[in-house]
């Protein structure tokens, strides 16, 4: 009979406390039993959330290492680029490990984990949620159906407010800041997911477009101010404005009051803070892009001589992600937010010229409801990570850390193509 795994929570953030809501569910399969997070107020939360006895709480991974191992697994959901820093000391204790993406920020900290965990005999998997859900599941399933591919096209539009709150205001603005460019820290999802739909055949070179279109103190409109609750005529016209989207329709908590955390945020303290310090107060135009895009397209080519295409789009209306998969007998086309594909297939003797098959799942793609974040992916991946350390085989849907490299690899090529302005050997 298979063992509750039992977990410390390295980083108690939005991500860590995702992945630990299974333990509140689903008891007999995971418990958290350890926290290590800098952060006193985090810490104390967390640690009555999952009843945590205090001596297994930590402020640094330093001093959580310095105990003799006490579980079966870390969840790592410290910020990008704390990954490896924080993970390697915790593989050389002896603990598995589910570790949040990006799991490094260049070449040189993947190669490093991956030689850590190999050395120590260690079980990383990567949290590629958008693996475990229904949609990206039955869309792999029927690509089986199509003959050999050819190509495989996929597009993710990240929306305007979206776009503003994690990589123009927030934490992943800028490479200075979080050391991942965007392409990385929002899409190496996505190409993960193209690769695992080409099962196992290698990219080898890729190719890369991308700007700031939008963004930047050079298209900063005239007489705009640089807060917009405190001095900016545009505070209820701007697509943008802190008060429309933060107060007034109350998205991206997590984010935006992270700074009152601590304090009671009522409307008046939660305005005051766009008024006067609060980062997500400030005019989008006004910070330091860093040579950060808002838009970018890769395009990889693979070994067998099929193409694989990727455009990621920041600042869209609506969020959403196309895939478009050609084979030698059909094709697959969805869009994950629809939860609906179809599948079409070669039929000479039909008036069309094709057959055609739509796929409804009904799940809501993305949506935060009863299946839980990324349409049930986030859980579907932890209650994964729990058998495959039970020693079951691992899912179709488990990134082991060296499926995880390949994407990460072909990310940091295509970032470097698209600054070189050149097509870029993925092996060398
Ligand atoms: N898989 C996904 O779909 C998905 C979605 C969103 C974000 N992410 C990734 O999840 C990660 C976490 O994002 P988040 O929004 O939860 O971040 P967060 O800022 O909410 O959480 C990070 C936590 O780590 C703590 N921390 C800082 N230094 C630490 C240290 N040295 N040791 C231990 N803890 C430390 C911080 O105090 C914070 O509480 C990021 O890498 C992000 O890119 C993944």
């Amino acid at each position: 009979m298979d063992r509750i795994i039992t977990a410390v929570l390295v980083g108690a953030g939005n991500r860590a406390d995702v992945y630990a809501t299974a333990a509140e569910k689903y008891p007999d399969k995971i418990k958290i039993v350890g926290i290590v997070e800098p952060d006193a107020a985090r810490r104390e939360l967390m640690r009555e959330k999952h009843r945590v006895p205090e001596e297994n709480c930590f402020s640094s991974v330093e001093e959580f290492v310095a105990r003799e191992k006490f579980a079966d697994a870390v969840i790592n959901g410290t910020m990008d680029s704390l990954h490896v820093k924080t993970s390697l000391p915790t593989l050389e204790r002896g603990y598995d490990l589910l570790l949040e993406k990006p799991f490094a920020v260049n070449e040189g900290e993947m190669r490093a984990l991956c030689e850590c965990a190999e050395r120590c005999g260690r079980r990383v998997v990567i949290c590629h949620v958008l693996r475990y859900t229904d949609f990206y599941r039955a869309v792999k399933a029927a690509s089986a159906e199509i003959g050999s591919i050819i190509s495989v096209e996929m597009c993710e539009h990240v929306n305007y407010h979206h776009m503003a709150v994690s990589y123009v205001r927030g934490k992943w603005r800028s490479e200075k800041i979080c050391m991942a460019p965007m392409l990385l820290a929002k899409s190496c999802h996505d190409i993960d997911i193209m690769l695992w739909m080409m099962r196992g055949v290698r990219p080898v070179s890729v190719a890369s477009f991308g700007s700031d279109f939008q963004f930047g103190r050079e298209r900063k409109p005239e007489g705009a101010g640089s807060r917009c609750m405190a001095d900016c005529k545009f505070v209820d016209d701007c697509i943008f404005s802190a008060k429309s989207n933060y107060l007034s329709a109350v998205r991206w908590g997590q984010y935006v009051w992270r700074c009152l955390d601590g304090e009671e945020a009522t409307d008046e303290r939660k305005a005051e803070s766009l008024r006067t310090d609060n980062e997500y107060g400030r005019c989008v135009w006004d910070f330091d892009r860093d040579g950060n895009v808002d838009h970018q397209t890769v395009i990889v080519n693979f070994e067998n001589g099929a193409v694989g295409s990727f455009s990621m789009i920041g600042g869209s209306a609506k969020s959403e992600r196309n895939i478009h998969i050609v084979g030698t007998r059909g094709e697959v086309k969805g869009t994950f937010e629809d939860s609906r594909f179809v599948v079409r297939k070669m039929a000479p003797d039909t008036k069309a010229g094709y057959t055609e098959t739509v796929h409804d799942l009904r799940v809501g793609g993305d949506m935060i409801g009863a299946r839980g974040g990324h349409g049930g992916g986030d859980e579907h991946l932890v209650l994964d990570f729990v058998d495959y350390l039970n020693g079951h085989e691992a899912s179709e849907s488990c990134a082991t850390l060296r499926d995880s490299m390949m994407s990460h690899l072909t990310v940091f090529r295509a970032e470097e193509a698209r600054r070189l302005g050149a097509v870029v050997s993925i092996w060398r």
